[in-house]
């Protein structure tokens, strides 16, 4: 074997790590079943389809996009409504001004259509990955606590359309991808609705 065999093979060592690294996170996750990129395609940044007709209310997927975790979530009524009750002060940017989010998301939901929430799954703070945290007022995240998304790293909080809470280490909003709707059950990411 000579040199350039050895340190090839010392790449491939390298890069079968690192996608073995990836593997396991992914697990972790549910994946749409019928969402499946070429390799190809996803590695260019192509838009992403997937089907969201059997996500059940109140659950949460995640589907790849550009490398990065994108979060469908289908809210349910009361997750809505729970959304309305944030008081004053206690959200940093309630109206999303600051938020990276395409011009077409408005309002407290956040979202095309209020049931389905979609937003990169990446903490503004320093990019860790924020845990899906539904339930309200669980004994660690205190009896405000409304559902969202909490990021363990360095404790900021997040709540169910991704707007961060008041006083957290988290600079801003999570960001929501452009996306459309092609029907009823399945999204695209990565393509804005005028998009032909
Ligand atoms: S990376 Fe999320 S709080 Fe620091």
């Amino acid at each position: 074997m000579n040199n350039g065999d050895v340190s090839r093979r010392r790449f491939l060592v390298g890069a079968t790590s690192v996608v073995g690294g990836v593997g396991v996170v992914g697990a972790a996750v549910p994946f749409v079943a019928s969402w499946n990129p070429s390799a190809k395609a996803e590695a260019a940044g192509a838009p992403v389809s997937a089907n969201i007709n059997k996500i059940e209310p109140g659950q949460q997927i995640t589907v790849e996009w550009r490398g990065k975790p994108v979060w469908v979530v289908r809210r349910t009524e009361t997750m809505l409504e729970n959304l309305e009750k944030f008081e004053e002060g206690t959200l940093r940017d309630p109206d999303s001004s600051g938020a990276d989010q395409p011009p077409y998301i408005e309002g407290i939901y956040r979202a095309l259509k209020d049931e389905y929430l979609v937003v990169v799954g990446i903490c503004t703070h320093l990019g860790c990955s924020p845990k899906y945290r539904p339930e309200v007022a669980p004994a660690d995240l205190g009896e405000d606590w409304l559902g969202g998304f909490y990021c363990a790293c360095h404790g900021s909080k997040y709540d169910l359309s991704g707007r961060v809470y008041d006083a957290q280490p988290a600079p801003t909003n999570l960001q929501v991808p452009p996306y459309r709707y092609d029907d009823d059950d399945i999204l695209t990411i990565g393509l804005d609705p005028e998009t032909a």
